[in-house]
């Protein structure tokens, strides 16, 4: 078993800067023009054993943070120096349909493509990952999980004018649970066909790392990059000599998938599904001198728990912040008036998603049933209920290209969050037997989508399909 838990720092992926910038000669405004290329790093993990080999960004997993401002274009070309295709995916842009990573477009070893991002939405964090299927002999499973995964930040100007944690103290915490072979190498999930939970937690690729942070405010960016597992999240003071054990502590979510919630919404614990992003505020100059542990829930949804899966990470909190800079521990009270789609009652698609004679079904379809699997045609705007066929399993379900909002959960857990209800989603998570319905909000463009459970195994086994939008003046 591991037994360093807290003995490494958290690792910070480097900022990627861009190789050059343009202006655009049609709008005037800027473009910039990145390079990143996937090639396979090796980890030592376990010390004293094999390292474990990835395949990362420029040689970093999770690969390196991109910070981008609304308004500046930007074209990034993914180099493909690893052995197998990929295709890549960034998770919460409303790109143009050939730069969305469709499962199928596949960039071979030695080629490169160049992915256009407007970066033209509200202020979010978004992440960059392979998206290549298994039906063709590429397993995006093994890719995200070996991996390909990246932190994508955009600013806008509104949400920089509140003053959030920033720089330094605004922190990209992603979150995966792996599983590793006894010689200290990763354990492929290559012939899992249901879910692999993995028993080592990793944050920002290192497992259970500590943290030495100052007493005051932080923006923490979690992204849940897990193959298949979710989190219930707490933080807990550590216990001293001859006190009680420690209590769940209080902070603000902030922010979800498309950033700013209409307000902060105080909470003492936190559901996090796979590629759902939570970003949270905790205020750390009430625990001068003291440590924190970020805690995990045991017993929840259809995890399978091992000997600390209920641990992530601890905090060591310093005895006074450095440097000048606005360490108060207030936050505004109206983060952002979230743009709401006009009300619409009735149901304009329902999925269902099943696991049938083995298979993973939307509707009782796979995505190579159907040539592109197009199981929608929606005009912008429309509700979408979204259903978990039971068995046993979570699907947290990612439609490409809106924002939604999540309306009613039914069965299950029964109540949306109010973190989950503050703010616009582009994942929703269907616990076992959950009913979901989600009021969707499009980017102003047509063309053919993915809509997928994420699940890597779950996804790579074709429990995915596409809906083609096209807009009819109304
Ligand atoms: Cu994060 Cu279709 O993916
Ligand atoms: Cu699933």
């Amino acid at each position: 078993a591991y037994t360093w838990l807290y003995q490494f720092p958290l690792p910070i992926p480097p900022i990627k800067k861009p190789k050059w910038t343009t202006t655009n000669p049609v709008t005037g405004g800027t473009i910039e023009y990145y390079e990143i290329t996937i090639l396979p790093p090796t980890q030592q993990v376990y010390p004293g054993k094999s390292p474990a080999k990835l395949v990362g960004y420029d040689g970093f997993s999770p690969g390196p943070t991109f910070k981008v401002n609304k308004g500046t274009e930007a074209v990034v070309r993914f180099i493909n120096n690893s052995t197998t295709a990929s295709s890549i995916h960034l998770h919460g842009s409303y790109s143009r349909a050939p730069w969305d990573g469709w499962a199928e477009d596949l960039t071979g070893p030695g080629r490169y493509k160049d992915y256009y991002y407007p970066n033209h939405q509200a202020a979010r964090t978004l992440w960059y990952h392979d998206h290549a299927v298994d039906h063709v002999g590429n397993m995006l499973r093994e890719h995200a999980y070996f991996g390909q995964a990246g932190v994508y930040v955009l600013h806008d100007p509104d949400e920089l004018g509140w003053g959030l944690p920033s720089g330094d103290y605004d922190v990209p915490l992603v979150l995966s649970a792996k599983q590793y072979n006894s010689d200290g190498t990763l354990f492929s999930p290559a012939s899992e066909t249901t879910s692999l939970y993995g028993d080592v937690i990793h944050v920002n690729g290192q497992p259970w790392p500590y943290f030495k942070v100052e007493p005051r405010q932080y923006c923490f960016r979690f992204l849940d990059a897990s193959i298949s597992r979710s989190f219930f999240l707490f933080f807990e003071r550590d216990e001293k000599p001859g006190e009680k054990p420690g209590e769940k502590l209080e902070f603000n979510v902030i922010g979800s998938d498309a950033r700013l919630l209409g307000s902060p919404q105080k909470t003492k614990d936190l559901y996090i599904s796979m590629a759902e992003r939570y970003e949270v505020v905790v205020d750390f100059s009430r625990w001068k001198g003291e440590n924190v542990t970020l805690r995990n829930t045991r017993g929840f949804a259809a995890d399978k728990d091992f000997l600390h899966t209920d641990k992530v990470m601890k905090f060591i909190v310093g005895d006074k912040p450095s440097g000048s800079g606005d360490t108060s521990s207030s936050l505004p009270s109206r983060l952002r008036t979230i743009p709401y789609p006009p009300d619409k009652s009735g149901i304009d698609h329902s999925f269902k998603f099943e696991r049938i004679n083995g298979k993973w079904k939307i509707n009782g379809v796979s995505f190579s049933d159907v040539k592109n699997c197009v199981l929608a045609k929606p005009q912008r705007g429309g509700v979408w209920e979204l259903i978990n066929g039971g068995g046993g399993w979570s699907h947290p379900i990612h439609i490409h290209l809106v924002d939604f909002k999540v309306v009613k959960r039914v069965n299950g857990r029964g109540v949306v969050q109010p973190y989950e209800a503050a703010g616009l989603k582009d994942v929703v998570w269907l616990g076992p037997n959950e009913q979901v319905t989600v009021e969707a909000y499009y980017a102003p463009w047509d063309g053919v989508y993915m809509f997928h459970c994420h699940n890597l195994i779950h996804e790579d086994h074709e429990m995915m399909a596409a809906f083609n939008v096209s807009y009819l003046a109304l």
